[in-house]
């Protein structure tokens, strides 16, 4: 009998659908276990399911034990998972790309607006109960209309972001390592990062966190953007560097910042906490009802293909 071992609730069909192809060991919470109640969670299953902020490393992998052939992970990010140890040992691993594009793609543009319109700072001051008074100048941001959206990685969820920055009257320019067959439909300019950078109003991040985009945008390339720019994260906070951009932010160098994901989470860094001029959200790109229903579900057919020895729907490429 399979035994799959699920780290977190999955919500949706995903239960059914495992327990219909074996025997579910699942984790009670929707939060992360401690290291020791996850390792023991593993121990001895055919296929994990485990959440973004599980490491997979080289010590779940011992404590999971030889029967462990697949590894599937409820998001399409996968740097939690060190996939040349899992190559090593032949084992799969899938993530769940494309059934997340459009919430993300939503909660990237609704950070955009909230940013270039200053609604967290508009919304601090109301329920502050301090006075306020409509001005001519008073609260002032920047039109989307006319502005040119910076997308860095033209893949499904920047190309998302790309057609909501149609939609509000702007310019699209994207910078990646190949043409992405999104940009056509775009109408998208392909541009170095520098020429990206320098030239957009709004730049919005959606490229994988690996060793060469660890640190993407740090000082120098904030440097390069335009001080009335903003920039969007909700890929991975580590294709930032925090420190730099809150110093950037503190020093008026750029006008603002609109971020869901952070270097270190759940912490962030305290300068970035006192700014005005930074939209902070926890990590809810995907957070709708729907989308982590079908997240989960896409895990579980992804769980039951590998355990039935089928070619799983959405394998994650391994090294070597
Ligand atoms: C992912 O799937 O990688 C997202 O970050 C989840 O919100």
């Amino acid at each position: 009998m399979t035994t799959f071992a699920v780290t977190a609730a999955l919500p949706g069909r995903a239960p059914e659908m495992l327990t219909g192809a074996g025997e579910i060991r699942a984790a009670p919470g929707s939060g992360p276990l401690a290291r020791e109640q996850l390792l023991a969670l593993v121990e001895g299953a055919d296929v994990a399911v485990t959440m973004l902020y599980d490491r997979v490393d080289e010590e779940f992998l011992d404590a999971a034990g030889t029967n462990l052939r697949g590894v599937c992970n409820v998001a399409v990010g996968f740097d939690n998972i060190d996939l040349a140890a899992c190559a090593r040992r032949g084992i799969v691993v899938t993530n769940t790309p494309g059934v997340l594009d459009d919430a993300t793609a939503d909660l990237a543009f609704a950070l955009i607006l909230a940013a270039r319109r200053r609604l967290g700072e508009g919304e601090r001051l109301v329920r502050s109960g301090e006075r306020w008074q409509w001005g001519m100048g008073f609260m002032v941001g920047h039109d989307l209309r006319g502005g040119r959206l910076g997308i860095v990685g033209l893949g499904g969820i920047g190309a998302r972001v790309g057609a909501r920055g149609r939609g509000f009257g702007m310019e699209i320019a994207y910078f990646g390592r190949r043409e992405s067959p999104n940009a056509a439909e775009l109408e998208a300019t392909r541009l170095d990062l520098d020429e990206l950078l320098a030239s957009s109003d709004v730049v919005s991040l959606h490229t994988p966190l690996t060793p060469e985009t660890r640190h993407l945008i740090g000082a120098r390339e904030l440097g390069l953007m335009k001080p009335t720019a903003t920039l969007v994260n909700t890929a991975r906070g580590a294709v930032v560097d925090e420190a730099a951009l809150a110093e950037a932010l503190r020093e008026g160098r750029i006008a603002g910042a609109g971020l869901d994901v952070f270097e270190d989470e759940p912490n962030v860094h305290p300068g970035l906490l006192e700014l005005e001029n930074a939209v902070l959200v926890p990590h809810i790109g995907s957070a709708t009802v729907e989308t982590r229903a079908t997240m989960a579900e896409l895990a579980a057919r992804n769980a039951v293909a590998i355990a039935r020895g089928e070619a799983p729907p959405t394998p994650v490429p391994l090294p070597g």
